[in-house]
């Protein structure tokens, strides 16, 4: 089988897509049931954290246990990584070891370059640009929730960062369109995506209006992992970019409210529409597992 990686959405097609939303909810309805599911048995996969995790770690470590294999688990503090170990011998030595590599790292120059030196699938666990593993899980739940997302409109309120310039690699491949709304100076960067239909995304300056009929609201942290010194500038920016109750009213009436967490009540959401019957973000969280173990399967021993 030819060397797949995972370090953008836009690396898989839908048709791809398509056998992996099927996949996890077989893989899911498993789990759910107790029943045993063991396709990597003496598989081993590698997870890289560079930034902090909570969910990223927990749903790979215990999908991976329960697909019948194990993990390595390394941080930059407590690796050659950490100490200037040139990022491609890093990759030669690991891969010779393990199955797959999952890495979470700050720039994608850097996922790119352990890639392109390893000999095993590598996944992207978050970078500053991008956050697939965490788009897979949110339209795996759209769908589970309201089916299927094609012709929808996603509105994304807030910073421009790795999870918006994802979802517009979702919306051209998947064939839905996100409303973007963010604060000026923290646009989404399409030429950074490589989007190539524009019509996929559109731009509103007042977030309300981003919102008005759209069929899934979501945002994320206004500061993300790396960008800590710019937070007070960025509270002050973002200050009109809190998805509340009037903002989701704005919204269809059974749009979803989405956010990949970890959340911050009173900043980029209110604790109302957080906690709030619109609101899946337990059922995203959960499902970053199971869309996660599809993904493992499909990489070492594509469809099944
Ligand atoms: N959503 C997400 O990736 O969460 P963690 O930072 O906890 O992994
Ligand atoms: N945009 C956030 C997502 C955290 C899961 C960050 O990069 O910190």
């Amino acid at each position: 089988m030819r060397l797949k990686h995972y370090l953008q959405f836009k690396d898989l097609s839908a048709a791809e897509y398509s056998y992996l939303f099927e996949r996890a909810a077989l893989i899911k309805k498993k789990f759910k049931t107790y029943e045993k599911h063991h396709p990597l048995a003496d598989r081993t996969l590698a997870l890289i954290f560079e930034k902090a995790s909570t969910r990223t770690r927990v749903s790979f470590e215990a999908g991976m246990y329960q697909l019948g294999g194990s993990v390595v688990h390394l941080t930059s503090g407590d690796s050659q990584m950490g100490r200037a170990e040139p990022i491609a011998d890093s990759a030669r030595v690991i891969s010779r070891m393990v199955d797959l590599v999952m890495i979470r790292t700050y720039e994608q120059s850097k996922l790119e370059a352990f890639a392109a030196h390893s000999r095993v699938p590598v996944i992207n666990g978050l970078t500053n640009e991008f956050h697939p593993c965490q788009i897979l899980a949110d339209i795996f739940t759209y769908i589970e929730q309201r089916g299927s997302i094609q012709g929808r409109v996603v509105a994304w309120v807030g910073d421009g960062n790795n999870m918006a310039n994802t979802w517009l690699q979702a919306a051209e491949l998947l064939g839905f369109t996100v409303h973007v709304s963010t604060p000026s100076g923290y646009e989404v960067k399409p030429e950074l995506a490589g989007i190539v239909n524009p019509a996929c995304y559109r731009v509103f300056q007042d977030p309300h209006a981003a919102c008005a009929g759209a069929d899934l609201v979501t945002t994320d942290v206004w500061t993300s992992m790396g960008f800590e010194a710019e937070n007070e500038v960025r509270r002050a920016a973002f200050a009109r970019w809190c998805v509340d109750a009037d903002m989701l009213r704005a919204a269809q009436p059974n749009a979803l409210f989405m956010h990949c967490l970890p959340a911050h009540r009173g900043e980029e959401v209110s604790a109302e529409v957080l906690d709030g019957p619109q609101s899946v973000v337990w059922d995203e969280a959960e499902n970053r597992m199971h869309v996660q173990k599809a993904l493992l399967e499909f990489l070492l021993l594509g469809q099944l």
